[in-house]
């Protein structure tokens, strides 16, 4: 499968955009746990052409995460364009347009999922930033914007005709969110169109290794892309990647080779940002981690987890479950 002149192998799993959660060394990480490509945050236009400074840190890319996608947003032809420029500069693989998130202040304001109240708008911002950049350009969308106007076949074919080199489809609508199950049948559908020849990159609730598998197998989609189920556990990729090159579910690894691996993760954050913030943005990984569903009584520990203000007073707490 080739995105642009990327090739990828044949079950290629991609780390999902995720504000907040997939900073640089969020994906460095997953990368090492065999990710095929990697998205940053999705990054505002209309901050980037305003020179933002913490925005325009949220373009920085490195040589050993590639390939890598930088996402933005916007509901402006020119500030669209003139921010994939600005993208461009940073070097990365791939500038893929958002038009699937679906928070109010993003949404409601038109942009994200809400362009898909204003198709044309829509096709009108991607066809020209094609044409800006020499970046391949992708796309990331939802099924539509509510149960009553499900768009996404059509609207893949008009996407692919205005030159993208991929599409991602979230299985879900707007009015969603990200409740209920992912309907990975239109998802299919917009795989299965004859007249479709780009890649298409199936998303939502790929949490596991069989998931994964049954997304290929079943909606015969070119990539999965995964979201949720990496958070607080990167090693996910590895178990996926393995399991579709082998049909087999790798040897599960011991407790602390887990928690060393949320334990290198956190010293990043803490290197990179400092030490509160460093903590508090590995908050939620620790809280969304599998690694400790399931223990005992472990209501107490995880709130201290969560409130722990150093490194330090974590490590502590988090040696204390694995001396249980
Ligand atoms: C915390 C969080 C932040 C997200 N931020 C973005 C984003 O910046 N850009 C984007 O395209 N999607 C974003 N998403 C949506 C995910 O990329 C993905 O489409 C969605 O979570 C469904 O996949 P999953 O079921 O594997 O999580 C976000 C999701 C979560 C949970």
């Amino acid at each position: 499968m080739n995105i642009g002149h990327l090739t990828f192998d044949d079950y290629p799993v991609f780390l999902a955009p995720m504000e907040d959660v997939t900073d640089i060394g969020f994906r460095l990480l997953c990368k090492q746990f065999g990710a095929d490509m990697v998205y940053t945050e999705f990054i505002s236009s209309d901050a980037l052409i305003r020179h933002i400074s913490k925005t325009q840190s949220k373009l920085e890319v490195s040589d050993e995460e590639r390939p890598v996608a930088v996402q933005i947003y916007g509901r402006e032809v020119e500030a669209m364009v003139r921010a994939a420029q600005i993208c461009e500069e940073a070097q990365p693989d791939v500038i893929d347009l958002n038009f699937g998130c679906p928070v109010k202040k993003v949404a409601g304001k038109g942009a994200g999922s809400g362009m898909l109240r204003t198709p044309d708008k829509l096709l009108e911002i991607t066809a020209a930033v094609v044409k800006a950049v020499n970046v391949p350009v992708t796309v990331k969308t939802r099924l539509g914007w509510d149960a009553d106007n499900q768009i996404i076949v059509d609207l893949a074919e008009r996407l692919q005709d205005c030159g993208i080199a991929a599409l991602t489809v979230h299985g879900r609508t707007r009015a969603q969110m990200y409740a209920g199950e992912a309907d990975w049948t239109l998802i299919g559908a917009v795989k299965n169109n004859p007249r479709m020849h780009i890649p298409i990159i199936g998303n939502g609730d790929i949490n596991s290794p069989e998931r994964a598998r049954q997304a290929f197998d079943r909606y015969g989609v070119d990539a999965v892309m995964v979201g949720r189920g990496s958070i607080g556990a990167p090693w996910i990729f590895q178990a996926m990647k393995h399991y579709l090159n082998t049909g087999e579910l790798p040897e599960k690894q011991p407790f602390d080779y887990y928690l060393s691996v949320l334990k290198q993760q956190i010293c990043q954050s803490v290197e990179r940002l400092d030490e509160r913030r460093g903590i508090l943005h590995s908050r939620r990984h620790i809280a969304a981690s599998p690694l400790f569903k399931g223990i005992p009584d472990f209501k107490p520990t995880r709130i201290a987890m969560l409130r722990a203000a150093t490194k330090e007073e974590l490590f502590g707490i988090m040696e204390q479950i694995y001396a249980k």
